[in-house]
């Protein structure tokens, strides 16, 4: 007999996409509002060095938010701004790629120079507990990065994601290939 879904098909996209307090941080779905910030963000060369895909202008930075509406719509990924005490955006965070006959799913995040090493990431990024039933469904959320930037690899292990090993040549950079760490955090039950 086939095994049933971990996560009931349609049970997250049921419910509109929920906000997430998390300490002094509330983690909420982008808004059109968030554009500036958001290309903003980009111009960092940071998030340049680790992000390919880049807005090249608010119109596409809208783009990517209606995208972000569809990907929770047909529960293919949530995808959340990080705003602080007064509201700023201080970083993103976003479960992408959904498996929810396995509960899979992939993290991704960046933090604002301007919010960086303030343990930003480790509350409101990686860390995260997903929405959704039985602490959130998804029993295993995974995350990659550069083997060369180890502030992610702070972060991801800081954040309960042990390191399993190295893609190597797995992804294209500015600079050409990256061997990438995989880092996995698999749900208590
Ligand atoms: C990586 C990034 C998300 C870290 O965000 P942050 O909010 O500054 O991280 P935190 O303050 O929560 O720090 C979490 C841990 O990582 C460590 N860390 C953070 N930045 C670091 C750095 N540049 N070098 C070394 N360690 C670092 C912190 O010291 C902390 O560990 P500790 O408590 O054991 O000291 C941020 O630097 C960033 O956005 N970088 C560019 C984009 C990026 O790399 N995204 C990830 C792509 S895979």
């Amino acid at each position: 007999m086939t095994p049933p879904p971990v996560i009931a098909p349609g049970s997250l996209a049921a419910r509109p996409q929920p906000a997430l307090p998390c300490d002094d941080l509330l983690l909420r779905p982008w808004e059109a509002g968030d554009a500036p910030a958001f290309l903003s963000a980009y111009q960092d060369e940071t998030i340049r060095r680790w992000h390919t895909r880049r807005p090249s202008c608010e119109a596409d930075a809208l783009e990517w938010f209606d995208t972000y509406r569809r990907d929770w719509a047909t529960e293919r990924g949530g995808h959340w701004a990080v705003e602080g005490v007064t509201g700023e955006v201080l970083g993103r965070i976003a479960l992408r790629g959904w498996d929810f006959d396995d509960g899979l799913a992939d993290v991704a995040y960046w933090v604002v120079p301007a919010a960086r090493r303030r343990g930003v990431a480790a509350r409101g990024g990686p860390g995260l507990s997903p929405p959704g039933p039985g602490r959130g469904g998804f029993h295993r959320l995974a995350l990659d990065h550069s083997t060369h930037n180890h502030a992610s690899c702070r972060v991801a292990l800081k954040s309960g994601y042990d390191l399993e090993g190295t893609k190597r040549s797995a992804a294209v950079h500015d600079d050409g290939r990256h061997d990438m760490h995989l880092h996995a955090r698999i749900r208590e039950v």
